[in-house]
């Protein structure tokens, strides 16, 4: 296990994979991580559909016009999927869900690209959540969230450094106050 810091420095985007599977142990893993996420009262109310078939990722690929690229070559994609009659937080349950899958992914050495659905479309009479409950038979009452692409790396991509940080973005007690002292602070 490595220092979370670190991890999260380090995890980035990866957008490109080799055409190695994943393992049974990795998937698990990843898997694990995205069933414990913290939810809203408990009601737990996402669900994931595991698609490991070349043509059907392909189809997947489909449900938007830009930004589903990751899916060209990811060897495993997780369709987090949540329930909004179970509870009014599902879209953060679902975010939480997959940011810790994502995470879990990069504490292995994978890759991996969130591909965003809620809010976008397949056509104008579709939208891509529509369209991807159609493909996989998920029930109607479903929304689907977001695609997550996993693969073993096929690029390298550097990780977060004090530049990046844009520590203007935070403020201290008060809006209008800076929080100047993190500058001395933080030091990665
Ligand atoms: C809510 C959300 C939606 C995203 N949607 C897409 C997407 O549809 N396609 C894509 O290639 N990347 C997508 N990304 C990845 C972002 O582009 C990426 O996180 C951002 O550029 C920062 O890069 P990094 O992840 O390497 O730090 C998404 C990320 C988030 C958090």
């Amino acid at each position: 296990m490595t220092d979370l810091q670190e991890l999260i420095l380090h995890r980035r985007s990866i957008r490109k994979f080799t055409d190695r599977p994943l393992t049974f142990e990795e998937k698990r893993a990843i898997l694990c991580s995205a069933l414990v996420a913290p939810s809203s009262k408990n009601r737990r109310p996402c669900r994931f559909v595991l698609v490991d078939d070349r043509e059907m990722i392909n189809k997947l690929m489909r449900c938007k016009l830009i930004g589903a690229l990751p899916l060209e070559t990811a060897t495993w994609v997780l369709v987090v999927v949540a329930d909004p009659t179970q509870s009014d937080a599902w879209i953060e349950d679902a975010a939480i869900a997959a940011t810790f899958a994502q995470l879990q992914a990069e504490d292995i050495g994978l890759g991996s690209c969130w591909v965003q659905v809620r809010g976008r479309d397949y056509n104008e009479e579709t939208s891509s959540s529509e369209y991807i409950k159609e493909l996989l038979e998920i029930p109607a009452q479903m929304e689907v969230e977001c695609l997550l692409a996993f693969g073993e790396k096929n690029e390298e991509r550097k990780p977060y450094s004090a530049d990046k940080l844009q520590i203007e973005r935070l403020h201290l007690n008060k809006w209008q106050h800076r929080a100047p002292w993190l500058d001395k602070e933080i030091t990665y």
